[in-house]
């Protein structure tokens, strides 16, 4: 069988991560790596191989599949111009920066004969698959969840919100996408954010109602440490708590007693633990048998749909209603 060429736009921190694992899967090539920073693209292919480009229209002849792996502010057209060539594009989170670009991008991706992946990671990691098993089994009625991290300044452009679109693009975008995995489509919520230690709004309380009643609260702070966990969804059923921390731990307590279970990936490799291993895995899966990616760009779009109304609920200070 013919190995699928992978060729990989930015090869900073996420752009190894992938680089690695699809140097150790058999079904995969790393082919070429483009980056603006050659130098970076050159301990790429030190480490894994593949044919440094001088540019991306060079990297597009020599690969079936792009990863999208630059900064946010990128990810439109880089990921446009590779399924306008017809490649299968892993596009990085977040899919895009506002509901122009993403409507755009949508577009062309379904129109798209390729695969068109979304890199929200979280829902391939096995804590959060776990949740979801558990809560196949019985009905969640509420949650409290909560998306930190400890700063804006590394890597250094994570507090530019001219690249990241603002710190829910950041970091907080990648719960908003769990929400919807565990707990289906959002009918209304509102939102309160206030500006603290960066020149953007970085402290977020969001009250959220879904369309099957389910109702939670979020909150997310981007300069809160990085106490552990810095993430954490806590889902109460009928007599029951089910919490994650982080992609570490879930508890499981039943009943009206405090009997709990414990799952624990502790010692689970971080690119696994973290879903990476699995989402590679599911993109070329979706490439060899022609099906649909479990991370849409649809996917990716509502994502994005959700960061623009938080942000749109906090100016307004109104209620977004979804249709
Ligand atoms: N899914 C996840 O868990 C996860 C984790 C980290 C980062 N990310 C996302 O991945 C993207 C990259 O993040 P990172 O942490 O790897 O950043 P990084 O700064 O480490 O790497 C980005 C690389 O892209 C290069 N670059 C910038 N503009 C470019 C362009 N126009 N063409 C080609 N190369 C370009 C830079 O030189 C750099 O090497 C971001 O969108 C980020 O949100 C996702």
């Amino acid at each position: 069988m013919e190995k699928v060429k992978i060729g990989i736009i930015g090869t900073g921190y996420i752009g190894n991560v992938h680089a690695r694992i699809y140097a150790r899967d058999e079904r995969t090539e790393v082919s070429a790596l483009y980056d603006i920073a050659p130098e970076k693209a050159e301990r790429t292919a030190k480490s894994v191989g593949g044919k440094i480009c001088s540019s991306r229209e060079e990297l597009l002849e020599k690969c079936d599949a792009v990863l999208v792996c630059t900064p946010n502010k990128t990810h439109t057209e880089i990921a446009s111009h590779a399924a306008d060539e017809g490649k299968h594009v892993f596009c990085e989170k977040p899919f895009s920066i506002g509901l122009t670009n993403a409507k755009k991008l949508l577009e062309i991706a379904q129109n798209s004969k390729g695969v068109f992946q979304v890199g929200h990671n979280r829902r391939y990691a096995p804590v959060y698959a776990k949740l979801k098993e558990l809560l196949s089994e019985d009905k969640a009625h509420s949650a409290h969840i909560k998306m930190n991290r400890g700063e804006l300044l590394n890597p250094v452009w994570t507090g530019d919100t001219d690249i990241t679109g603002g710190f829910l693009y950041e970091t907080t975008i990648h719960l908003f996408d769990m929400m919807r995995f565990q707990f289906g489509e959002i009918a209304e919520l509102v939102a309160y954010g206030s500006e603290h230690e960066y020149p953007e709004l970085d402290e977020f309380s969001i009250i959220l109602k879904f369309k099957n009643d389910f109702h939670c609260t979020f909150a997310s702070s981007s300069d809160a440490s990085w106490l552990f966990p810095f993430e954490r969804i806590e889902v109460f059923c009928h007599h029951r708590m089910i919490m994650t921390q982080e992609m570490e731990h879930l508890i499981d307590s039943k009943g009206t007693d405090a009997n709990f279970e414990t799952f624990s990936w502790a010692m689970t490799e971080k690119e696994e633990r973290w879903g990476y291993v699995q989402e590679d895995k599911a993109f070329i899966d979706a490439i060899l048998n022609e099906t649909e990616p479990p991370v849409t760009a649809l996917d990716g779009f509502k994502s994005v749909e959700l960061v623009e109304s938080v942000y749109r609920a906090i100016k307004t200070s109104e209620r977004i209603k979804f249709d």
